[in-house]
């Protein structure tokens, strides 16, 4: 076994979870998916696949029509896309592998914005790279980047950058003029960018697209970017595991390889569901938005109103990223709140350490009087500990 997979931190995520799972007694909200089930089109689609004998391998890059629904469906809100640049992967962390694995050697500087979903930073270790943090400051409860200091960090020695904005867990976004200041920049040092763009549709503020400011907004087509993108969130398919990359034509080639040698392809009864979602977003992706919108606004006021709570609405994600006063070492708090209160949450520093003193809660509920349940008891648990 490489020592560096040995070294790799387990997901404290799962650590908390592993305390509480199978409790009923538990209201968990630690993982970042919705209680709500697939549209039932969408898995009808899937079984028809299947009833009419699709159980067999597909391109490596995904069907034809998926990349063409994919290719309409991001020139719909971005800028155009073809479908050449379009590769179908097993949902969005293996986008993520797939895109890390393809740009970074061993030995090669990579910058990662953090906090970050943990995966983003460990893929790049397990290629070997040297990760470089820059962190995003809290200010009253909400995140934000300082764009000189990223700039700053990113040097003709950078690799790659990875970037996930909307961010899980604290919701910050980009702005287009960061974006393209930040694309400005890497085109002179000469840096990849992997943006994490899975929560572009989970996005509250007023667009014209409906849409989080996208590096696929700015860039020109053979830009040194990679775009990661997934059915999880915006259409609940999280168990499917489907999602895609948006490259440079020029990589798709060398992109099908690699993806023989991870999975060969997506399964083809999923991409059969994934071109009937795609088909047929305006059926599911407003309603989920409008839904966790709701969700956002019931929880986060009431998580304002408990004295040692710092926490502002996020502006996109399903996350409330909330500092706990008193509380410092977020692991420890998360596995007491699961002990002692019933209530599941992730553990700040299992985004980075600067996040110690956090916890994330997933908003994604199906019934929204969950979140006002599990609020009620963090706050006499808080009132106990007195
Ligand atoms: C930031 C981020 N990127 C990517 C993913 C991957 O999602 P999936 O592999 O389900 O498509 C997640 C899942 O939580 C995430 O939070």
């Amino acid at each position: 076994m490489r020592s560096t997979i040995q070294n790799l931190e387990e997901s404290k995520i799962r650590e908390v979870a592993n305390a509480g799972m199978g409790r009923s007694d538990v209201l968990a909200f630690w993982f970042g998916e919705s209680d709500e089930v697939t549209p039932d089109f969408i898995r009808q689609a899937a079984i028809e696949s299947l009833q009419q004998g699709e159980t067999f391998y597909t391109h490596n890059l995904g069907l034809p029509e998926l990349r063409e629904a994919v290719a309409q469906y991001t020139s719909k809100l971005h800028r155009r896309v073809t479908s050449d640049r379009i590769a179908i992967t097993s949902g969005g962390v293996n986008a993520l592998m797939l895109a890390v694995q393809a740009l970074v050697d061993a030995g090669d500087e990579v910058v990662a914005v953090t906090p970050v979903w943990p995966n983003l930073t460990a893929q790049a270790l397990i290629m070997g790279a040297r990760l470089k943090r820059v962190s995003l400051k809290p200010v009253q409860g909400a995140w934000t980047l300082d764009l000189e200091a990223l700039l700053a960090a990113i040097t003709p020695a950078t690799k790659l950058l990875i970037v996930n904005a909307p961010n899980n867990p604290t919701g910050w976004t980009l702005s287009r003029a960061e974006q393209e200041a930040i694309l400005a920049h890497c085109r002179k040092t000469g840096t990849w960018i992997l943006a994490d763009e899975v929560y572009e549709r989970l996005y509250y503020e007023e667009t014209a697209n409906g849409c989080a400011p996208s590096f696929l907004d700015v860039a020109e087509p053979e830009d040194r970017l990679v775009v990661v993108h997934s059915f999880s969130k915006s259409f609940l398919m999280t168990g499917w595991r489907l999602g895609w990359l948006v490259l440079p034509a020029s990589l798709t080639h060398n992109m099908g390889k690699l993806l023989e040698f991870n999975t060969s392809c997506a399964s083809v009864f999923t991409q059969r569901a994934g071109v009937t979602a795609l088909q047929r977003t305006d059926e599911v992706t407003p309603r989920v938005v409008a839904h966790l919108k709701h969700c956002r606004d019931t929880l986060v006021p009431l998580l304002q109103a408990l004295r040692q709570v710092q926490v502002q609405p996020a502006a996109g994600g399903m996350y409330a990223f909330f500092k706990l006063d008193g509380y410092a070492d977020s692991l420890e708090v998360a596995k007491r709140l699961v002990a002692e209160a019933g209530i599941g949450l992730a553990p700040g520093n299992a985004f980075a350490p600067e996040a110690q003193g956090w916890l994330r809660w997933c908003f994604a509920s199906k019934d929204v009087a969950r979140l006002g349940q599990g609020v009620e008891r963090l706050r006499s648990w808080l009132a106990a500990q007195r």
